[in-house]
């Protein structure tokens, strides 16, 4: 598959959120990180908001939801207009069940695992799923530094996901940039979120171009 690129608009200005997805038309999905102030230590935005981007911007949205009881709440996100949901297994009572309802609703199905969480005890559980994300740093806040002990985790990952046959997408997200993409890439990733190594340049959709013709080669 060809290397996605998406945005995350964490490093955007939330009150321009229209003019933030046409600033980097032609990438694959813009990622939407939602924060609770639980699962992690941030807030950022919820429900209603993803609805009024939904209708604001052509670009498909992979909401990533970093909250509590994702089993309760995933479902409205695909309702609001999200083409791709993603939990953390950390968080979630049943993620089977939880996956299988993101589907049955007609979202991409996507889990997401902290740095310190690993694969092997989800294995079983990779057929159920669109995307798996792995984490390269904390989750919480955007321009942290990229955790280059996770290429291990990601190398393993895309292992499973040959083993097993299976078209399942391998997204990493944090500290991803010009410096660390093409570790990513040889890793094994496939889709890539870049909020500050994005939204921090000085023509955005063109470091989107830049960053996919990296992951590229
Ligand atoms: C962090 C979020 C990321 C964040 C990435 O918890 O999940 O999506 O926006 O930001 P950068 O690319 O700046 O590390
Ligand atoms: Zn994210």
């Amino acid at each position: 598959m060809a290397a996605q690129i998406n945005p995350s608009i964490l490093s955007a200005d939330f009150a321009r959120l229209a003019d933030e997805a046409e600033a980097v038309r032609g990438a694959d999905w813009l990622h939407v990180d939602v924060m609770d102030n639980h699962f992690v230590p941030n807030l950022t935005l919820g429900v209603p908001v993803v609805e009024s981007l939904a209708r604001a911007t052509d670009t498909p949205l992979d909401c990533h939801l970093m909250i509590e009881a994702p089993d309760r709440w995933a479902p409205q996100y695909v309702e609001a207009g999200a083409g791709s949901v993603t939990f953390h297994v950390e968080a979630a009572a049943a993620p089977v069940r939880l996956a299988r309802e993101i589907r049955a609703k007609g979202a991409r199905a996507s889990m997401a695992l902290r740095p310190a969480t690993p694969i092997e005890p989800y294995e079983d559980l990779l057929p159920e799923l669109d995307m798996l994300l792995i984490m390269t740093v904390e989750p919480g806040f955007g321009g942290q530094a990229f955790l280059d002990i996770m290429l291990p985790k990601i190398r393993r990952t895309r292992e499973l996901i040959r083993k097993h046959g299976l078209e399942l997408w391998l997204q990493v997200d944090g500290g991803v940039s010009a410096s660390t993409i093409e570790q990513c890439a040889e890793a094994g990733a496939d889709v890539f979120v870049a909020g500050s190594a994005v939204y921090g340049a000085s023509d955005p959709a063109e470091a989107v171009r830049a960053l996919r013709t990296q992951a590229e080669t």
